[in-house]
């Protein structure tokens, strides 16, 4: 019997672009829900922009726009990234839209008449200079428990302390980098508590996977603090009803819009949405998400549902996190890789084929190594599976005008049932997200069909005689084992699966290949695909690096020529280096070097020969007898010209864009900069 399911992702938040991370769980869920639609289920999927919540609102600030035009802007990029890397949802709506609000106080109001909804004053950060109250992530401030500083209001990065923003100690607003006071809130909570029992059960069910429910064992074993929902003006969300000026928190109605993005697709389909949302209903109900955000999925989310008279998710199916390189991802490295970015030099599919050939079922991190990602791709599709295709292609359509033998060959029909019996087991690999494993099975294959045509040789029976008869059959075999193959990689390779249709004039499914194609026309082999060269790699991580130094520069609203920060040190770096005062008592020009000055610094205790690139900025004769500074303890390096022996210190771009440091009046050569 068919089933019928529903699936979401994670919905991406509208304050900046996709990138390589969120790919990795929206091409799982991809190429779970094309699996579903290839063995002939009923699935949907309904997915989002989460479009609410203080970065957005002050992202747009700094943009200088509405928060309404900066989600609509985002939305419009996220559907181009969704579109470019074959990711088909059957709806991707907004949290920001009627149907979400709606359905919000529609589940607001349920849970506050069941008396779920508890309000309580509590104590708050307020930032007296923006007027407003401050959510966790908007002050900073020294750990409470060990002292770390620069730390969020909600937990400590070093000592993983969770804490209540109020407790850190020098705080600091973010927002105008002043001292926040505390002021006395009302907000709402919703009683998580008098779920408890409920939440033990599902998250011990097989709902969940066995790792999310030890890690949320903590949680439940503290008993389970009631969570606070609302959030004081201003904010950018939904108002809540009976609360003026105060607004729902993102986290309320976000997962909400997994409903009304629904309801919003049932509106062009004439499905009743509600038969899937309701108590008891046969529907499968999945929701993908990252490991970060598992209490929110099944704790909160399912307690909210539970206590507004909805069904339960069926599972909820958690994975770790995209590192590329073995490291977090990081713009400034370059490896924080935005969808955009990714898709102006490589084809979607080559990533998509390395992340199901790397993907389990578990909770753990991904990494991309952009090495072993070249040398994947090249060898399992373009060597591997396309090539059984053109190797076989050009005899069908030169010497058969396109036409594959009338028959099987008998002798090799018993590995032909091989091919298809690996059905069964790719399957069930598909089902229970383990692509790996799948795309093993499916390399095996694809091995045994290459290995089958070197055997063959048909390039050597082409010329021998009365062999033309045998090339034909071992072509149309090598061309049936491609069918078989690239069926099974359909919802990984959505795109060579319909180049691969054409190409083989029929339409891929489960049950076709239980007969092979023969007494069949094809068309002519176009190159299916190409092997990827380092140097794309190469270009895609020189422009995350680019972009990076131009966004960081259009949030802050500063001079785009301004470089980035680096990453932060510690000051006993600072304490290693020896800068000095030093007077220029020589500069002369580099013979063959079109930017080198030959600088003879006096630091009072000795001097020194640097040669500096400053040739396009100053006048070899017009620093002599100039103050600077100097790095004093640089290891000497050998030149071409000579020994350089320290450094000078200039600021700017370089070229003839070059300030060199100077002291004030009354600094003496030899005197320590500290
Ligand atoms: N807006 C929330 C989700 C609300 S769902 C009702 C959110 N957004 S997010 O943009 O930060 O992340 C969206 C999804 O992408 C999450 O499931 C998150 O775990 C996933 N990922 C974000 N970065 C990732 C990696 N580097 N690696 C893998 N997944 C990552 O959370
Ligand atoms: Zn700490």
């Amino acid at each position: 019997m068919n089933r019928e399911i529903l699936v979401t992702s994670a919905l991406p938040y509208a304050n900046g672009p996709l990138h390589l991370g969120h790919l990795l769980e929206y091409v799982q869920t991809d190429i779970w829900v094309r699996y579903q639609r290839l063995s002939g289920n009923k699935c949907r999927w309904v997915w989002a922009d989460d479009a609410h919540g203080t970065p957005i609102m002050l992202r747009a600030e700094a943009e200088g726009i509405t928060p309404l035009e900066l989600i609509d802007r985002m939305k419009l990029e996220h559907e181009r990234d969704i579109a470019g890397f074959l990711l088909s949802p059957d709806n991707f709506h907004t949290t920001h839209s009627e149907e979400n609000r709606e359905m919000a106080e529609l589940i607001y109001t349920r849970l506050r008449d069941a008396g779920l909804i508890v309000k309580r004053t509590i104590k708050q950060l307020y930032d007296a200079k923006a007027n407003m109250f401050l959510s966790d992530r908007f002050v900073k401030g020294i750990c409470p428990n060990c002292g770390e500083p620069d730390q969020y209001g909600d937990n400590c990065e070093k000592c993983s302390a969770t804490y209540d923003a109020t407790e850190l100690k020098s705080p600091v607003s973010q927002v105008t980098g002043t001292v926040p006071e505390i002021r006395d809130s009302e907000q709402h909570f919703f009683a998580l508590s008098t779920f408890k029992d409920m939440l033990v059960e599902f998250t011990r069910s097989d709902a969940v996977q066995d790792e999310v429910a030890n890690k949320l064992k903590e949680w439940l074993d503290d008993g389970l603090q009631d969570w606070d929902i609302s959030r004081n003006a201003p904010y950018w969300g939904f108002e809540i009803p009976d609360a003026p000026g105060k607004y729902f928190y993102v986290w309320l109605d976000a997962p909400i819009a997994y409903i009304s993005s629904h309801k919003h697709l049932a509106e062009r389909t004439g499905e009743d949405f509600m038969k899937t949302w309701k108590p008891g209903s046969e529907v499968e109900v999945y929701h993908f998400i990252g490991k970060d955000i598992t209490n929110f999925h099944c704790l909160f989310w399912p307690a909210m549902l539970e206590g507004a008279g909805f069904r339960k998710p069926t599972g909820i199916f958690c994975h770790g996190f995209l590192m590329v390189d073995g490291a977090k991802m990081s713009k400034s490295r370059g490896t924080a890789v935005t969808v955009e970015t990714y898709l102006k030099h490589l084809p979607p599919e080559y990533l998509r084929y390395y992340f199901a050939a790397k993907l389990t079922s578990g909770v753990v991190d991904m990494n991309l190594n952009l090495e072993d990602f070249v040398t994947r791709v090249n060898a399992d599709l373009v060597g591997k599976v396309v090539n059984i295709a053109s190797r076989c292609a050009g005899f069908i359509s030169k010497q058969f005008d396109g036409q594959l033998s009338a028959t099987y060959p008998e002798n090799l029909r018993k590995d032909y049932d091989n091919f298809i019996s690996a059905r069964s087991i790719i399957s069930e690999h598909y089902e229970t997200r383990e692509y790996g494993k799948a795309m093993r099975e499916i390399m095996l294959l694809a091995e045994h069909a290459n290995t089958y045509i070197n055997d063959a040789e048909p390039w050597v029976k082409i010329k021998a005689e009365g062999g033309r008869d045998e090339v034909q059959a071992i072509c149309t075999v090598g061309l049936n084992y491609f069918r078989v193959i690239m069926t099974y990689l359909a919802p990984v390779l959505p795109e060579l699966a319909s180049k691969t249709e054409s190409f083989l004039n029929t339409t891929l499914s489960l049950e076709a290949i239980d007969e092979p194609l023969t007494a069949h026309g094809i068309e002519k082999f176009k190159p299916m695909m190409t092997r990827i060269e380092p140097a794309m790699i190469e270009k895609i991580i020189e422009e995350t690096k680019e972009l990076a130094a131009t966004e960081a520069s259009a949030i802050t609203g500063s001079n785009p020529d301004v470089e980035p920060i680096k990453d932060e040190i510690d000051i006993s770096v600072i304490e290693k280096l020896d800068l000095r005062i030093a007077t220029i008592v020589d500069a002369t020009a580099v013979e063959g070097a079109d930017k080198l000055v030959e600088l003879t610094l006096d630091i009072g205790l000795e001097q020194r020969t640097v040669f500096a690139g400053i040739k396009a900025a100053y006048k070899p004769e017009e620093l002599v007898g100039r103050k600077t500074v100097m790095v004093a303890n640089l290891k000497p390096r050998k030149m071409r010209f000579g020994l350089s022996s320290g450094m000078v210190l200039a600021a700017g771009p370089g070229g003839d864009n070059l300030f060199l440091l100077t002291p004030d009046d009354g600094a003496e050569p030899g005197m320590r900069v500290k």
